[in-house]
């Protein structure tokens, strides 16, 4: 009887909003660590390196707006991802070719993501991003289904055709008002898949509607529409079919990499967004040797620049 009778109660102070702060509001963390799940090692060119690889570009882009990055293995044993979990400060699941429930990248995915929206509701902030393939594996994720159909928009800078909820959106919402022009009216974004979601599949998906706010959308080669950015309306879910990290740090001349000084603010901006979530988590890890081991400094990226697409990659 008193068992049944606070078990109510318990919950409802879990929950209520008075009993702890809203997510993301308590201490700020000046030393975020960011996870990026290693990628399983599809390309021809860059198989006889590794099973896995990061292409620097990605710890680049996150290192440059102030955190430490720390790869994130495949194959790792569920509990070590559960402990990384509770370690990092936030994940960035990179672009690639790999299947979106299948493979291992999607399996570690998984992992995070359920934990991600699993503690928010006790107040424990853990961004999460997702860039290309990331983006749609993150569609899988909330939809339970793979909902990708063509999207063809490979080796083309793009604008961004930005909608109503881009203006109210966190993600934008500390960029200048010249910069958000300039987005939607230059070629800021470098593009390269096949696959995509279409913006018509989106809206007719009750549970990707409620979870995400589209920011973006662009118009594939074949004229279809596709959503390009979106942003979790209560979860600190991020993620965009484009690539920001190649507009500072990839320069193959024979690619359609944006480099001007827009393109520039605009990679500097998304990063600077991304970090400062990850200030708002207060993971750490159980001791500082096991921090420092956990961080990518101990890996030498190799110079891949005069056979393929990238200058530098990180093989695992
Ligand atoms: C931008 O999106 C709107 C709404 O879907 C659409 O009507 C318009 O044609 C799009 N513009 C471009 C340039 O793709
Ligand atoms: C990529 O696009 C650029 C700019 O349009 C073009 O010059 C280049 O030839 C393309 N590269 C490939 C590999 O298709
Ligand atoms: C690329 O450059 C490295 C030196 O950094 C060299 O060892 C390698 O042979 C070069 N590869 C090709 C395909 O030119």
């Amino acid at each position: 009887m008193l068992i049944s009778a606070a078990a109510p109660f318990l919950l409802g102070l879990l929950y209520s909003s008075a009993a702890f702060p809203k997510p993301g509001t308590e201490r700020i963390n000046e030393r975020p660590i960011i996870g990026i799940l290693t990628q399983e090692n599809t390309d021809e060119t860059l198989k006889p390196f590794g099973k896995a690889y990061i292409p620097a570009s990605y710890v680049k882009y996150l290192e440059s707006a102030g955190c430490r990055v720390a790869p994130i293995r495949l194959t790792l044993p569920e509990s070590e991802y559960e402990k990384l979990f509770y370690s990092i400060n936030g994940i960035l699941f990179p672009g690639g070719a790999v299947d979106l429930q299948k493979s291992n990248f999607a399996k570690a995915a998984k992992i995070f993501y359920r934990l991600a929206l699993q503690v928010f509701h006790i107040g424990d902030y853990f961004p999460v991003w997702g860039t290309c393939l990331g983006l749609q594996l993150l569609t899988v994720l909330t939809a339970g289904e793979n909902l990708l159909s063509d999207a063809l928009a490979e080796n083309v800078s793009l604008p961004l055709n930005l909608t109503d909820d881009a203006a109210s959106s966190r993600m934008f919402s500390d960029f200048p008002p010249d910069l958000l022009k300039a987005m939607s009216q230059e070629k800021l974004t470098a593009n390269f898949h096949h696959y995509g979601i279409g913006s018509q599949v989106f809206k007719a998906n009750a549970k990707l509607r409620e979870f995400y706010s589209v920011l973006s959308t662009n118009t594939d080669s074949l004229g279809k529409e596709y959503v390009s950015t979106i942003e979790g309306k209560v979860y600190p879910m991020y993620a965009v079919q484009w690539h920001p990290e190649v507009n500072r740090f990839e320069w193959e001349k024979d690619l359609a990499y944006p480099h001007s000084r827009n393109a520039v603010h605009l990679a500097s901006f998304m990063a600077d967004f991304f970090v400062n979530e990850a200030r708002k988590s207060t993971h750490s890890f159980s001791s500082p040797e096991e921090e420092e081991m956990a961080l990518i400094y101990h890996h030498h990226p190799m110079y891949v620049g005069n056979f393929s697409s990238y200058e530098q990659v990180y093989f695992f």
